[in-house]
This record gives structure tokens, C-alpha cells and sequence, in this order.
């Protein structure tokens, strides 16, 4: 298994405000169903019930304390080890969000997708600091502002070393 994570976040770390994206940022959202459709996404719950959230194709495990939680098209977990664990047969495997889980699933992490959206935002979920010493990037695609997409950003692919 590769346990990799992927998410869009500002200069100052933003990935979200009151369970939304804040940015309009289409090629993004490309990018990402296409890189997580055919793939198991491993989330938090907050983040399966946000209005924009897209689901795999393949599995969509969420992590949540409350016992009798349920959602159609979701398979439930009570810790992120057990999810992690339930898909260790199911090659590169995506942490998709949110900010709780990040930060719990960045010390087990093989592989970042990071988009870095070149602008500051208020927000109040974010994605945790990591140690770039740490990370090599192995590709990087500077994307344009244009009349879809709002502000410039960068696809960036990290492997820890
Ligand atoms: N920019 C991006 O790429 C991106 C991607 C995804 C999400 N987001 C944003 O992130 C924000 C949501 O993040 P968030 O931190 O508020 O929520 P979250 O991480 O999506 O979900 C938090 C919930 O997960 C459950 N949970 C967390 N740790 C757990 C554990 N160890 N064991 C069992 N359950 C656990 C709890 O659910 P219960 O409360 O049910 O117990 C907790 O309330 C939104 O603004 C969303 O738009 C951004």
C-alpha cells in the first residue's frame, strides 16, 4: 500500500471555511477526480458531508466517533488506524480531508498532493506544516489564472525521503 494524501492549500495553509472550498478553481477539481476516481479515499466525516466533496468510484471509507453513523455509498470506521488497515490491500489509497485528518494521517504518509493555490485566504480549517527536509518533490505544473480558474496555483507531487 502507498498511503498518499491530497488537498488544495493556500500560502498560509487554508483548505477550507464553514465546510467549503473557498476558491473556484475548476482544473483543480479535474485533477483531483482524476487522480482519486478509480482509487480508495479515506476521510473525515465532516468532510464526506460537505456539499462539494466527490466520491470514488472504488471505496469511500469514512472516520467518525458516533457509533450508528451511516451514508449510502460510505463504508464507516471508528479510528483512522482501522481504515488505513481495512485497505492496506488496495494499492495507493488517498487521504482526502479534512484538517483533523490530515494532521492525524501526515506522520503515516508515503506521498503528498499538494496544490498550492498562490493566495492567502481566511479560513478556518487547514492543512498541518510539514517538514520539507523532509519531502522531496517529484513534480511540480505552475497553472495560470484564467477566466475559469481564479488565481494561479502549482500541482505539486511530494515522496518522503
Ligand atoms: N482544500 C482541500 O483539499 C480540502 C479537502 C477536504 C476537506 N477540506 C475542508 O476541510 C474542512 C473539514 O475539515 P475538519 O477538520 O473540520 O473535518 P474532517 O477532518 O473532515 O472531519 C472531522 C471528523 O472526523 C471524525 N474523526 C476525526 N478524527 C477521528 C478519529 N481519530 N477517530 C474517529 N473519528 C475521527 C470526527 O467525526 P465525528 O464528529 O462524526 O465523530 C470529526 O468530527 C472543510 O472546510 C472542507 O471543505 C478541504
Amino acid at each position: 500500500m502507498i498511503l498518499s494524501m491530497i488537498a488544495a492549500v493556500s500560502e498560509n495553509n487554508v483548505i477550507g471555511k464553514s465546510n467549503k472550498l473557498i476558491w473556484n478553481l475548476p482544473t483543480d477539481f479535474e485533477y483531483y477526480k482524476n487522480t482519486v476516481r478509480n482509487k480508495t479515499i479515506i476521510m473525515g466525516r465532516k468532510t464526506a458531508e460537505s456539499p462539494d466533496f466527490f466520491f470514488s468510484e472504488k471505496r469511500n471509507l469514512v472516520v467518525t466517533r458516533s457509533k450508528d453513523y451511516q451514508k449510502e455509498g460510505l463504508e464507516v470506521f471508528h479510528n483512522l488506524e482501522d481504515a488505513i488497515e481495512a485497505a492496506k490491500n488496495d494499492g495507493e489509497v488517498f487521504i482526502s480531508g479534512g484538517s483533523e485528518i490530515y494532521k492525524q494521517a501526515l506522520p503515516l504518509a508515503d506521498k503528498l498532493y499538494i496544490t498550492r493555490v498562490h493566495a492567502v485566504f481566511e479560513g478556518d480549517a487547514y492543512f498541518p506544516e510539514f517538514d520539507k527536509s523532509k519531502w522531496k518533490i517529484v513534480s511540480a505544473k505552475i497553472v495560470k489564472a484564467d477566466e475559469y480558474n481564479s488565481h494561479d496555483f502549482t500541482f505539486f507531487v511530494y515522496e518522503k525521503i
